[in-house]
């Protein structure tokens, strides 16, 4: 054989040789404590609900919520995120059932906390927008703004709330400027030194939220344009990164994660914090569709999507399929 450079010498193929090679040469492996379970619970429904534009997941009731609890922990998924989804008629232009001690994310967080203790780091969403009317995740102003600085004391009021109610980590993910700072003094202040902040440090306006809107009953007109960040910019990322570190972020998360791998990496290159990706709802959706179709391979399209996530420099994953990729694993 002609010698070209280290060829044949070299030959990568030898170590792909048996599936025993492959997995003994594996550089990235998912882990279920790797995972988070994001579970949506709706206020007054008798059964839970499935979500059409994701199939497989449902609005929990408070009964559902809880064995879901019990199951993740059963597979050793590291935590649950919380979004609570209030009456339509609770809604209104200040979010009140955010920051309703007894607001079904409040009561769901007390729920969850009372069915698996501390065995599941239970999370939940720090944003107006499930309880907006308008469907903004913030108050708006006298011309319809989002207005920053006022939507900032809301989510103080929330994160009491929430904290009062046993949660261990707070998702703060409206991106308004000053988030992280406010919740954290928010906390501290009112005896919850020991809850921890996981920040959505980088969360770009996508069109991968669409199936959400449906999952948290969201009435939003227009966009988020004006708090979330555009999908062409990188340097931006690393200025909220920085940012958020100053005002006291414990961990740190890029969303949507498949389209913005290279942030994740960036991110994860520069700190020395946890990491989190979030693999949103259509990210999710887009895998069950063309699966139903017969397109891909359901599972190794699963499992491919969540080991890119990992080797692009994620510790923690919050994913739809959490629970059953960690009872496969
Ligand atoms: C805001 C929030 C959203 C998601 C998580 N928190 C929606 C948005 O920003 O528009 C999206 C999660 C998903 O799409 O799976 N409360």
């Amino acid at each position: 054989m002609t010698k070209y450079g280290s060829f044949p010498g070299a030959r990568p193929r030898r170590l792909r040789t048996t599936p025993a090679m492959r997995r003994m040469v594996a550089e990235y492996r998912l882990h279920p404590a790797d995972l988070i379970l994001p579970a949506f619970v709706r206020e007054g429904i008798a059964e839970p609900a499935p979500i059409s534009a994701m199939p497989g997941v449902v609005q929990h009731t408070p009964d559902t919520l809880r064995k879901a609890a019990v199951e993740a922990v059963e597979a050793g998924v590291a935590g649950i995120m919380l979004f609570g989804v209030p009456l339509d008629e609770k809604k209104d232009a200040a979010g009140t059932a955010g920051t309703d001690p007894d607001g079904i994310l409040q009561v769901a967080i007390r729920d969850v906390r009372a069915e698996v203790g501390d065995d599941l780091v239970i999370m939940s969403d720090l944003c107006l927008d499930e309880y907006t009317d308008h469907g903004h995740c913030g108050v708006l102003d006298a011309a319809g703004r989002v207005d920053n600085d006022a939507t900032l004391e809301r989510y103080a009021e929330m994160a009491q709330v929430q904290a009062d109610a046993g949660v261990h980590v707070v998702g703060p993910s409206g991106m308004m400027d000053g988030q992280v700072g406010v919740i954290r003094d928010a906390l501290d202040q009112t005896g919850h030194e020991d809850v921890s902040i996981l920040a959505y440090t980088a969360k770009y306006s996508s069109a991968f939220y669409g199936p959400f809107r449906e999952a948290v009953g969201s009435s939003l007109k227009g966009d988020r344009k004006t708090y979330q960040q555009d999908p062409g910019n990188l340097r931006e990322s690393l200025r909220e990164l920085a940012l958020d570190l100053d005002e006291g972020a414990d961990m740190v998360m890029v969303k949507p994660a498949l389209p913005y791998l290279d942030v994740l990496a960036k991110i994860a290159d520069a700190v020395d914090v946890p990491v989190a990706a979030y693999q949103i709802s259509g990210e999710y959706a887009m895998v069950e569709a063309a699966a139903e179709k017969g397109w891909i391979d359901r599972d190794r399209a699963i499992l491919e999507t969540l080991t890119g996530i990992k080797r692009a420099g994620a510790n923690m994953i919050l994913t739809y399929w959490a629970t059953e990729v960690a009872r496969g694993l």
